[in-house]
């Protein structure tokens, strides 16, 4: 996905940030298109890839990769990171999983929503989040 590999290269400058607000604006649009090139539960390499089975639902691992990480990985533009418990836990305490879940889906400041995974099911952005905090 183009989304990772600028976000990648740019993540430490400014430009960087003001392209992540643009690139997000952008996947929004193309997450309110009709579905045309998305992948439903097909066959193809992407769903193969994320090891999904049946009714195409991607493992929240695979979520992550293909959607989350770009940010979550280094915590771009204050992300809280894969695995980090002290940028999980508070937010955990504060909101409860279920309002994370929530922000998640919907957006909340940075955070696009369904972190631009547009073709993502509820429950494959909540295999995700879980996925980041596993472990803590
Ligand atoms: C463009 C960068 C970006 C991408 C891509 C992204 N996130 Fe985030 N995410 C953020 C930022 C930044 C925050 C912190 C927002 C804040 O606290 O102000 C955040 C916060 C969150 C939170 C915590 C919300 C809360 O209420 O504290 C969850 C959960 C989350 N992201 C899930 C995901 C998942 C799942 C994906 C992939 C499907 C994803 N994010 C992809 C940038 C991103």
């Amino acid at each position: 996905m183009k989304v990772k590999s600028w976000l990648v290269a740019g993540a430490m400058t400014l430009a960087a940030v003001a392209q992540a607000q643009e690139m997000s604006d952008e996947a929004i649009k193309e997450r309110i298109k009709p579905v045309g090139s998305v992948n439903i539960g097909g066959n193809d390499a992407q769903g193969a890839a994320a090891g999904g089975g049946g009714g195409g639902t991607r493992s929240g691992e695979a979520v992550y990769n293909n959607a989350c990480v770009a940010c979550h990985g280094a915590g771009v533009l204050g992300a809280p990171k894969h695995q980090v418990a002290a940028d999980w836990q508070p937010r955990l305490d504060e909101r409860g999983f279920d309002m994370l879940l929530q922000n998640a889906i919907n957006g909340y400041n940075a955070m696009p929503p369904r972190g631009t995974c547009g073709d993502c099911s509820d429950d494959e952005i909540k295999a995700a989040i879980e996925y980041m905090m596993e472990g803590i």
